[in-house]
């Protein structure tokens, strides 16, 4: 089937099944590989990406819910003031191990920020919480937070 997509603010078309999960629209229909695959199962944030600026699975995000709806991923958020601001914490605290989870732990900081300026540990903990890290860079991740919510 044939779907219209807004990712990063521009609009595309892509043939997929219904039930194709945004990941694999994303990865392999649109060559966005910054958006990560980890568990395929919604449990370890790896693929994290916006829908109308709230953080999604896309793992768990199928083509035929999303509509008119605009999708912002780890290409797109740059663009944004409080995005770029993470962004640029990121690489000051230096947070990057291995990176794979940083593309989903960015966006779902963002998303974070954009709503709460000023977390508490409280809500940075109920925000991040979900987001897996092999190379434990927890408190580097929220060292970044702190620095972009100042
Ligand atoms: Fe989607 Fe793990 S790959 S949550």
């Amino acid at each position: 089937m044939q779907y219209r997509l807004n990712v990063n603010g521009a609009d595309h078309n892509v043939e997929v099944d219904p039930d194709t999960p945004l990941l694999w629209v994303l990865r392999d229909a649109m060559n966005l590989k910054g958006t990560k695959y980890g568990c395929g199962s919604g449990l370890c944030g790896a693929c994290t990406v916006h829908v109308d600026g709230a953080p999604v699975r896309a793992c768990m995000t199928e083509i035929s819910s999303l509509g008119t709806k605009k999708v912002t991923t780890i290409e797109g958020i740059g663009t944004t003031a409080v995005g770029k601001r993470v962004q640029e914490a990121w690489l000051k605290i230096d947070v990057m191990q291995c990176g794979y989870c940083q593309p989903g732990q960015i966006m779902e900081a963002t998303a974070l920020l954009a709503k709460t300026p000023k977390p508490s540990d409280a809500e940075i903990t109920d925000a991040m919480g979900s987001h897996l890290c092999r190379c434990g860079t927890y408190t580097r991740i929220r060292a970044a937070i702190k620095l972009a919510a100042e």
